[in-house]
């Protein structure tokens, strides 16, 4: 993992291979451009360059826009090789400070460029607050990515450049991997709160690597057999207490849902359960991911164009799992229960049919009528069996349907509820970890759909309104008395597009740092 230092070194004389300023956008050219403007933290850099650096800048094309990138080589009175001036965008009104999703963004698109790059000196403006300090490194940390683990040769274990290099040259690490250094500038590393907020930045980055490493394993390489076992071992490590049920105790406890969904394929499920407890907590939180390891749509099959990133399908699981396990290494004062439903829907002789009528853990029966609606049949067990445990309040985590996608596009997730003051609190925690999300309703019309001529409930019901019409069934296998809260992060949590500010292609690790905010305003009793 990418290592993380506060810095009060002046970006003129840290000793690093690049050093990373800001530009931001100044007036409006006739021809719609904008003139570079250099931003805080820079003045050294900019000194050294004789005061010219934004006319270097333009001259170069750069205009200051969010996420743009330029390199130059360093002029001499800089000690790094190499400057990077990253695009802020707009710049914030005089005195104003920027906002923490700004400087995330483009710390990680800095960090991206600098990849195969040893160290960077992160010379932005965050002018000693914390907050902002804590903004550019965790953006620099989660730019810092790459999964390597499935390249043949010597991807991922490249060695570096050992070599003593007294000149002004560069270390480059081999293989294009990830930033090995961050340091962050204008930072008070001896101050406690920016201590704290480097090694929360640093938990955050590498439990979203967790999120995204699953994600982004192929299906052959991760089922739910060995997901459970992903999970009991990080339990070991991070003193979680980790139940797993295999398919004969799912079957003999009669999780119908699970079963169901998991007896198409020749990788039978599993529901994990990890706990974290802390001796003075207040609260509990419960949350539920679905963890569906690929999901072909079953005998109601997905044609192709729609199953080849299907692997993500258990984004939910992989974001819950590595949340838990963030709450534990904060060592936050809160007791939280993680949920993985895990399994893999197949078409086989013996897969669940269009037709079949389950018997749910929750003893509802339900008519699956399309077995692509997979994702709400483990959910729903799963939120049962997390609601016997009575907590605060429950939060299930899915890739769930495709209309959300249609709704709300590839970056923002949707939020149902039966709890309206909660729906706000959790849009609003998302807001404040830095992820798009919106607040969706769930239309009680819209439940008529899914009644069953056979059963209790079908699983599917009007096309229109698709994502909402999940929520409704979700919703009935949550006490109506406990605050809950659904996150359809099927358009968010896997990039098939261009990489951008700290987000990479594939696996995002979309909802890990919602739920750790989330748990950490449990614990400060912000919420419930
Ligand atoms: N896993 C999919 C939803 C999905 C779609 C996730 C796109 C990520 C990207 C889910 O299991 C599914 O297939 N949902 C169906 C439900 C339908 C049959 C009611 C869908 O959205 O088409
Ligand atoms: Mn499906
Ligand atoms: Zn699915």
């Amino acid at each position: 993992m990418t290592a993380l230092t506060l810095s009060t070194s002046s970006a003129a004389t840290l000793r690093a291979d690049a050093v990373v300023i800001g530009v931001a956008k100044g007036e409006h050219k006739k021809n719609g451009d904008t003139t570079p403007v250099i931003a805080l933290g820079a003045e050294a850099v900019d000194e050294a360059f004789g005061g010219k650096l934004a006319t270097i800048l333009e001259t170069l094309g750069a205009s200051g826009g969010e996420g743009e990138v330029t390199k130059l080589p360093a002029p001499d009175g800089v000690k790094a090789p190499l400057v990077l001036a990253v695009g802020l965008g707009e710049a914030p009104a005089k005195g104003e400070p920027y906002g923490p999703e700004v400087l995330r963004r483009a710390a990680g698109a800095a960090a991206r460029a600098l990849a195969g790059t040893k160290k960077g000196g992160f010379a932005l403006p965050v002018d000693g607050d914390v907050e902002a300090v804590a903004a550019v490194a965790e953006g620099a940390l989660l730019g810092a990515y790459a999964f390597t683990e499935f390249r043949s040769g010597d991807g991922g274990k490249g060695n570096g450049d050992k070599g003593k290099d007294k000149g002004k040259k560069a270390r480059r690490n081999d293989n294009g991997e990830p930033l090995a250094e961050v340091a962050v500038l204008g930072a008070k590393p001896r101050d406690k709160a920016h201590k704290a907020a480097a090694e929360r930045a640093s938990v955050l980055a590498e439990e979203v690597a967790r999120a995204r490493d699953l994600v982004n394993t192929p299906p052959n390489a991760l089922n739910p057999k060995s997901f459970a076992e992903q999970a009991q071992a990080a339990g070991k490590e991070h003193g979680l207490k980790v139940e797993v049920l295999d398919e004969k105790m799912l079957a003999k406890g009669g999780y119908g849902g699970l079963v169901g969904v998991g007896q198409g394929s020749q990788n039978p499920p599993r529901l994990v359960r990890l706990s974290y407890t802390h001796p003075k907590a207040k609260k509990s939180l419960a949350l539920i991911g679905k963890g569906i390891t690929y999901d072909s749509g079953g005998i109601s099959l997905k044609p192709a164009g729609h199953n080849e990133t299907m692997k993500c399908d258990m984004s939910g699981a992989a974001a819950v799992f590595a949340a838990v396990v963030a709450a534990a290494r904060l060592g936050l004062k809160v007791n939280i229960t993680g949920w993985l439903a895990l399994a893999e829907n197949m078409p086989s002789g013996s897969a669940i049919r269009p037709g079949d009528v389950l018997t749910m853990y929750s003893g509802k029966t339900v008519e699956v009528l399309n077995t692509d609606a997979e994702g709400r049949l483990v959910l729903a067990d799963a939120l049962t069996r997390a609601s016997e445990d009575s907590p605060d309040a429950l939060v299930n985590v899915a890739t769930l349907t495709g209309a959300m996608v249609v709704a709300l596009g590839h970056r923002t997730f949707g939020i149902m509820s039966n709890d309206d003051a909660f729906r706000t609190q959790v849009h609003e925690t998302a807001e404040e970890a830095g992820e798009q999300s919106w607040p969706l309703p769930m239309p009680t019309e819209l439940r008529k759909a899914m009644d069953s001529p056979v059963a209790d409930i079908a699983n599917i019901g009007e096309r229109m309104g698709g994502g909402l019409s999940a929520g409704l069934f979700l919703k009935e296998f949550v006490p109506e008395d406990t605050p809950w809260a659904h996150l359809d992060i099927a358009g968010p949590a896997f990039n098939e597009s261009a990489p951008f500010g700290y987000t990479p292609k594939g696996g995002t690790g979309s909802a890990v740092r919602t739920l750790v905010r989330l748990a950490e305003r449990t614990a400060d009793g912000e919420l419930g």
